[in-house]
């Protein structure tokens, strides 16, 4: 293996929850993530040297940035006697729904990780990204930088130990996406959530996920279709996202097998059967925001299968 001492990576975006599966289920996409460079220095710890968010600003503090606390939290695991310049471009709006702080996090481990020649496994580097979404959302939760890390679709079973298992998909499905601009900060779309719910919305959810699962596994798009539906969290959160309900009616309108919030939102994501459905969706979806006045970004993406993956080093 190539002794690196400079790499850069790039780090997709992801959709977490995938409407009904909260906290468990999420999907990497392929058009757009972050662009993360890491160079060794002899400099113990871990510096943010540079910035380029077009979207929003982030903090240049190595204490409140997930990409820093994730690669200090490598560093607990292993002292290489060395430190870590990183540089961080964002090429996705951040407080967007679209994992924006996990593919910063999953990006600075994975590039440490190959600087360092692959000391620690998939599941390791987990488990560090994770530490930066607690510094984002109050809670470490997976379903984004495992997706983020590993490619496809993951579920995330969070005990000890933590699970992590790549799920297949329909190698057709193509992915919809409306990115209203207005931030919704994710520890505040959790803290609005209920604690307490019905227990017959519960085995309904239930059903959903199972569904949800099974259909990816057979490929079954009507089933997949149908289980896409949100019964607990999605009813709580439309109302930080102005004109969801009748965005989401529209992509259903448009063909989409199912829509809901991307992650904690504001985003929106659709399943479409092929790339002439998605952009039918895709510009339903931006329309209806137009008409109440919201700029928002829209596009198509596959599903990125890879995951975090070097594109340039030396
Ligand atoms: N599962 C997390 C949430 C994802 O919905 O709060 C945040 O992107």
């Amino acid at each position: 293996m190539k002794n690196l001492s400079t790499v850069k990576v790039f780090s997709p975006a992801t959709v977490a929850n995938v409407a009904c599966a909260f906290d468990v289920l999420g999907f990497a996409l392929e058009s757009v993530g972050d662009l993360i460079t890491a160079h060794k220095t002899k400099v113990p710890g871990v510096k943010i040297t540079k910035i380029i968010s077009p979207y929003g600003e982030l903090s240049l503090d190595p204490k409140h940035n997930t990409a820093s606390v994730a690669a200090q939290t490598l560093l607990k695991n292993l002292d290489p006697g060395l430190g870590f310049e990183l540089e961080i471009e964002k090429q996705m709006p951040i407080g967007s729904g679209l994992g924006s702080s996990a593919a910063s996090a999953a990006g600075a481990v994975f590039a440490l990780n190959e600087l360092l020649n692959r000391p620690f496994t998939q599941k390791e580097l987990i488990t560090f990204a994770m530490e930066g979404e607690r510094v984002a959302a109050g809670v470490a939760h997976a379903d984004n930088v495992a997706p983020a890390l590993l490619g496809g679709f993951t579920l995330v079973r969070q005990g000890l130990p933590l699970d992590v298992v790549k799920i297949p998909f329909p190698e057709q499905l193509v992915i919809a996406v409306v990115c209203p601009l207005i931030e919704v900060r994710t520890e505040d779309a959790r803290k609005i959530l209920k604690k307490l719910i019905p227990f017959k919305r519960v085995v309904e959810q239930f059903g959903n996920i199972a569904g949800l699962v099974a259909g990816l596994c057979q490929k079954d798009l009507e089933l997949i279709g149908r289980s896409l539906q949100d019964v607990i969290i999605e009813p709580e959160r439309a109302i930080l996202i102005p004109g969801f309900k009748e965005a989401k009616q529209s992509a259903l309108d448009a063909g989409a097998l199912g829509c809901s919030i991307s992650g904690s939102g504001p985003a929106l994501f659709a399943f479409c059967k092929d790339l002439a459905q998605a952009q039918k969706v895709a510009d339903a979806l931006a329309l209806q925001f137009k008409k109440i006045e919201i700029d928002s970004l829209v596009f198509t993406s596959a599903i990125n299968r890879t995951g975090c993956a070097v594109v340039e080093g030396q």
